[in-house]
Parts: structure tokens; C-alpha cells; sequence
């Protein structure tokens, strides 16, 4: 079995840019399931957010910029909002989408999530939806976010929580890593899927970036297809950190690989589909 290599925070983001820019098309082809999955959970983060009319809002590691238009809808023509993210390539989506919707007030930039480079005290409002696990160090990217609000703005997260409550995640990440030939993982290591779900763990990061009034509440994200091979489509076009794992592996083996997954995720077939659990966790702090 491969030794786990050396963790190199930069390294491991180059990575994850490479990876998001590769499969950038697969996420944005699969926005209405993603739309689907998440979308009681993203009214829920906006409103935690306080996102409102005129609101100047910044969403970091937005991707296709799934949320961003419902933020862009949300805050009218008379606010705005910035669209961050570590991809280029899965930005120039989020770009796209905001034009052909007819939103006006989006602008993107590119920028890592723990340097964003954007101007202090300048937004009224922060939301990053599914990114935040991603980062080899989530407090830099709060610290980050907490310089760019505004004094009494809110930021509102949402990240996967335990591997229990996760079990399609669990099932991904440890059959992708026992075909790649690497050990088990710690699943609260830094940078994995499920690395904030640790009890207790991103309140005590928010506070100690100096957010105030932090609350978290667990939300129920089913996710709903007709079949498995729905969720095995979504995932072999779309889930970033699962691609990056299996992708030193030739097509057979990365066939065999998504077999199991498929097979152990058939554990999840209903009577009417397919419904995979996920529970995510919303977080809220104000500067
Ligand atoms: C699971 S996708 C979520 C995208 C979008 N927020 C959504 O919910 O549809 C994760 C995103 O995080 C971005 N990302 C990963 N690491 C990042 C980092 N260090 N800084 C900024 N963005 C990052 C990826 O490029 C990818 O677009």
C-alpha cells in the first residue's frame, strides 16, 4: 500500500484548481440536480446571511455560481453580488449563467479562498455553499471573509457534517481511496469532504476568526434521483475531490472502482428511486 504523501497546503490547492477546472463542465451540466439537493438549504443560508434587496454580498468558492443567482435574484438591481472561486474555469461558468439569466449585478474573480484580495469592510453579506471543507486551512479563509465584511455583517456557511449522517460521502471517499491503494483517511483531516463535520469544530473556528453570535443548525439535504446510476453520473462528471483521488488510476481501474461505488450505493434504491442521505450543516456568525 502507497504511503499517504507529506501535506503540502499549496500543492493540494494547485491540485484542486487543476481538478475543479477539468471537471468544471459536469458540475455546471449538473446544476438542476445540484439545484434540486441543495435548494431548501441555500434559501436557508441566504436568509441566515441576512441577504436582502440592495445587499452587496460576497459568495466565495461559488462555482458555477449555482447560488450566485439566487443571491443575484435576492438582492435586485440595486445590490450585487461577487462570485470567488479557486477555479477559472468553473468560474467562467458562474459568468455565463449570470448573463444568460440577465443578471447585471454579478462580477467574479478568481481567488483562492484564504487570500481573496478584495477590499476591507466592503460587503454586507458572505455565503460559501460546499466549499469551505475544501480548504487546507478553513480559518484563514474565515479570517479572510470576517476582514471583507462589514462591522454587524453576516456570513452564513454550509458544509457537509459527520461521516454517519454522510454515508454516500463515506462510501465515495473510502472505496475511491482503497482502489487508489492509499490507507484510510482520518475524515476530519483538513481539505477532505467531511473535514468540518467534527462536532462542535466550525463554531470554535468562526469564533476564533472573530465572528460573534455563532450558531449552527443541522439541515436534512436528500438527495433525490430516479436511480442510482443518476448519482454515479453526478459524481463520475462532477465530485471534484473523488475525480482528484482516482485520477492517477487507468480507465479499468477507475471502472472498477465506480462499480463498487455503485454497487454499495444501491443501498439507497427506494421504491420510487433513489434517495441518498446528507446532512449539512448551516453556520452563522456577524462581524
Ligand atoms: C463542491 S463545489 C461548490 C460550488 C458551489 N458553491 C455550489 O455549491 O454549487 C466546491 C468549490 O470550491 C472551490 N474551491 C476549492 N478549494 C478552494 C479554495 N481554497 N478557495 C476557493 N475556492 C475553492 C472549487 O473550485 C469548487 O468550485
Amino acid at each position: 500500500m502507497a504511503e499517504a504523501p507529506a501535506f503540502d497546503p499549496e500543492k493540494f490547492k494547485a491540485a484542486a484548481r487543476a481538478q475543479w477546472d477539468k471537471n468544471a463542465k459536469g458540475w455546471n451540466d449538473s446544476a438542476p440536480q445540484i439545484r434540486g439537493w441543495l435548494a431548501v438549504a441555500t434559501e436557508a443560508m441566504l436568509d441566515m446571511a441576512d441577504v436582502k434587496p440592495g445587499s452587496h454580498v460576497l459568495d466565495v468558492a461559488a462555482g458555477a455560481g449555482d447560488q450566485t443567482l439566487d443571491i443575484a435574484k435576492r438582492v435586485g438591481p440595486s445590490g450585487s453580488v461577487l462570485a470567488t472561486d479557486l477555479s477559472a474555469g468553473i468560474l467562467e461558468f458562474a459568468k455565463e449563467n449570470a448573463r444568460r439569466a440577465g443578471f447585471a449585478n454579478v462580477e467574479t474573480k478568481v481567488a483562492d479562498g484564504e487570500n481573496l484580495g478584495v477590499e476591507e469592510a466592503s460587503f454586507d453579506a458572505a455565503v460559501c455553499r460546499l466549499g469551505l471543507m475544501l480548504y487546507p486551512d478553513p480559518l484563514k479563509g474565515l479570517r479572510e471573509i470576517y476582514r471583507a465584511l462589514k462591522p454587524g455583517a453576516r456570513l452564513a456557511t454550509l458544509v457537509f457534517s459527520g461521516p454517519e449522517q454522510n454515508p454516500c460521502v463515506v462510501i465515495l471517499v473510502s472505496t475511491a481511496f482503497k482502489h487508489a491503494g492509499l490507507p484510510p483517511r482520518d475524515p476530519y483531516q483538513p481539505g477532505g469532504l467531511l473535514s468540518l463535520g467534527k462536532p462542535g469544530l466550525i463554531d470554535e473556528l468562526f469564533q476564533k476568526a472573530g465572528f460573534t453570535d455563532v450558531k449552527t443548525r443541522k439541515v436534512t439535504a436528500l438527495f433525490k434521483l430516479p436511480s442510482v446510476k443518476d448519482y454515479l453520473s453526478f459524481t463520475r462528471t462532477s465530485a471534484g475531490p473523488i475525480l482528484e483521488i482516482l485520477g492517477k488510476l487507468d480507465d479499468a481501474a477507475k471502472d472498477a472502482a465506480w462499480a463498487e461505488i455503485e454497487e454499495k450505493l444501491t443501498a439507497f434504491n427506494t421504491a420510487s428511486g433513489w434517495e441518498g442521505p446528507n446532512e449539512l450543516l448551516l453556520t452563522t456568525g456577524r462581524k
